[in-house]
């Protein structure tokens, strides 16, 4: 009961807080990763620690994974189309920001289990949700339906980075892409540098081991992928790019749909 109260209460402030109206702000940049900077997400190449708690930004560390250039490689053909973007994982909303000039005509859904969200525009549908909590899951499904919106061309990962959170997001996420679209998993080897994300077990597969399993369409033993979705991503996945950003821990993965 007390968690519903504080849970209602977080929403309501978030209702009335004051966001930014990104359709009253016209902006001329073009590349993404000049946005991504702008914005200050660490998507970008030259990015102050965005999550540094030191208001002093000569202080903040510069970081940035260097992720556009494959963000262009892989999506700029869908720049100007009227296309559905999914990100899980927005923080303050830098990247939706980034996204929403970039994808000059998307409608965006993005989903965060707290509410630092700054920002507001008729193309960007903004809700709580956590991933980890099946009730969250299926209000967020309902909504969607309510949306029209049950398929994306594009859906990015780039929530927890723990081991088995990028695996069950992509088994719930991944029949949402539509044929032809992309599920993109930023940062999927955080959890060999920071132990704190690695929740895997001695005998889990690696992550990118478990790609490499999807590529070549060998079954294998996981607590997250039964066999039946195994099998889903054998004939549905048409190619799984990796890609290697900027830092030393900087992965990206693109899951092109068939
Ligand atoms: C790396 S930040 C996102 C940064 C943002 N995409 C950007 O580039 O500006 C990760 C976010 O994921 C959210 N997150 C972590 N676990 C989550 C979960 N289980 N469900 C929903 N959001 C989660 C955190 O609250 C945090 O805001």
């Amino acid at each position: 009961m007390k968690k519903r109260i504080i849970k209602l209460y977080k929403e309501l402030i978030f209702k009335f807080k004051r966001k930014i109206n990104l359709d009253l702000n016209k902006l001329d940049i073009l590349s993404l990763n000049e946005l991504f900077n702008h914005f200050e997400t660490d998507k970008g190449s030259a990015v102050r620690d965005p999550y540094s708690k030191s208001l002093n930004k000569s202080h903040q560390k510069l970081i940035g994974h260097g992720y556009a250039k494959f963000y262009e490689f892989h999506l700029s053909n869908l720049r100007n189309k009227e296309i559905k973007l999914l990100e899980i994982g927005t923080w303050k909303g830098a990247s939706i920001a980034a996204f929403y000039y970039y994808f000059s005509k998307a409608i965006i859904f993005c989903l965060d289990r707290n509410y630092k969200f700054q920002f507001k525009s008729n193309r960007i549908n903004f809700f709580y949700c956590d991933t980890r909590n099946a009730k969250d899951l299926k209000n967020f499904e309902k909504l969607l339906i309510n949306k029209k919106s049950e398929t994306f061309d594009i859906i990015i990962d780039d929530a927890s980075h723990i081991y088995s959170d990028i695996l069950i997001n992509f088994k719930n996420f991944f029949l949402k892409v539509k044929p032809g679209g992309f599920y993109i998993i930023e940062d999927f080897n955080h959890y060999k540098y920071y132990s704190h994300l690695d929740d895997s077990l001695p005998i889990s597969l690696k992550i990118d081991e478990i790609f490499e399993n999807l590529k070549t369409k060998q079954n294998f033993e996981s607590n997250f992928f039964d066999k039946k979705f195994q099998n889903y991503c054998f004939n549905n996945i048409l190619e799984i790019s990796l890609h290697k950003g900027i830092q030393k821990d900087s992965f990206i993965a693109f899951i092109k749909k068939k």
